[in-house]
């Protein structure tokens, strides 16, 4: 398994990580007052299904005996960062901010011979098809000022990592140049979790640190590398602590937080952000 994916590769990587942001955009309209999880996990689920893909998160374990992830999506409410799992109870309301993170395998034939094929196979090889991952933080309602200034300081964070995908650059200039950006400003940038490589399994090396990492001087930036930049950006201090779910991540602070994340193959052209949802394509 490469590093570098071959052009036949990168086209089916590209007709997923299209329908993904499509369905991302589709799905975060619905996040209004009322709305539950576990309703708009319900939705991705069936729209990647239909698409002939499978979600990538539904059973996938950080670590052997770990849990297996339940839901299509992670959905991560207010002080929640990541990895909130999709429940009827988690209904959203005016004023929550909702972050909403999606990955699928694309394609995949659903026969129950394929099914159980895969379930065999572990998250770090690809049974079949390649995969993508992206995510948004949306928010419910009416929201304070300061609240709209954190995400688009964490969007603004991941365009910026997006602009440094150039052949010549290595993965620490996305970090550095996420970090000269986002702690200038006063927020926090989360340590724990990083971006990752992406294609053949959900998470590939290199790490892609939001931070200056020395190591990700060594990962040359070439053509046909794949991977998923995602800053996770606070309000206040930047320490995370997992929930007795064994999956929701939350700032220890109880302090508001955002992500957003795409997938990106590095060309010679420059990076092409292949999980761009239909309104951000101008
Ligand atoms: N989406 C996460 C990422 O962006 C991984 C989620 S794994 C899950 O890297 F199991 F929690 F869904
Ligand atoms: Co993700
Ligand atoms: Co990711």
């Amino acid at each position: 398994m490469s590093y570098i994916k071959t052009s036949e590769e990168i086209k089916l990587l590209i007709e997923g990580g299209k329908i993904l942001g499509e369905i991302l955009e589709e799905i975060s309209h619905m996040a209004v007052p009322g709305a539950t999880a576990f309703d708009i996990d319900a939705r991705a689920e069936k729209l990647i299904k239909k698409a002939g893909g499978r979600p990538a998160f539904k059973g996938y374990r950080g670590r052997k005996y770990d849990p297996p992830f339940p839901s299509t999506i992670c959905a991560s409410l207010n002080e929640e960062l990541v990895h909130g799992i999709a429940t009827k109870e988690k209904i959203l309301k005016d004023g929550d901010i909702f972050s909403i993170d999606i990955g699928m395998e694309y394609p995949v034939r659903s026969s129950k011979i394929q099914e159980t094929i895969s379930k065999k196979i572990s998250n770090y090889k690809s049974s079949r098809g390649y995969f993508t991952d992206t995510a948004i933080t949306v928010i419910v309602g009416e929201v304070p000022e300061k609240t709209k200034q954190l995400l688009n300081v964490t969007k603004k964070a991941l365009e910026i990592g997006i602009k440094q995908c150039t052949v010549g650059n290595t993965v620490a200039d996305i970090g550095r140049a996420i970090q000269d950006y986002v702690e200038p400003q006063g927020y926090g940038i989360v340590r724990d979790l990083v971006g990752h490589g992406v294609g053949h399994a959900v998470h590939e090396d290199p790490r892609v640190p939001n931070f200056y990492e020395k190591d990700g001087e060594q990962w040359e930036l070439r053509p046909g590398v794949v991977i998923a930049i995602e800053p996770m950006i606070s309000i206040g201090d930047y320490m995370v602590e997992t929930a007795d779910d064994g999956w929701s991540i939350s700032m220890k602070d109880k302090s508001l937080c955002a992500h957003f994340e795409h997938t990106i193959v590095i060309t010679e052209d420059g990076p092409l952000v292949i999980t761009r949802r239909p309104c951000e394509i101008f």
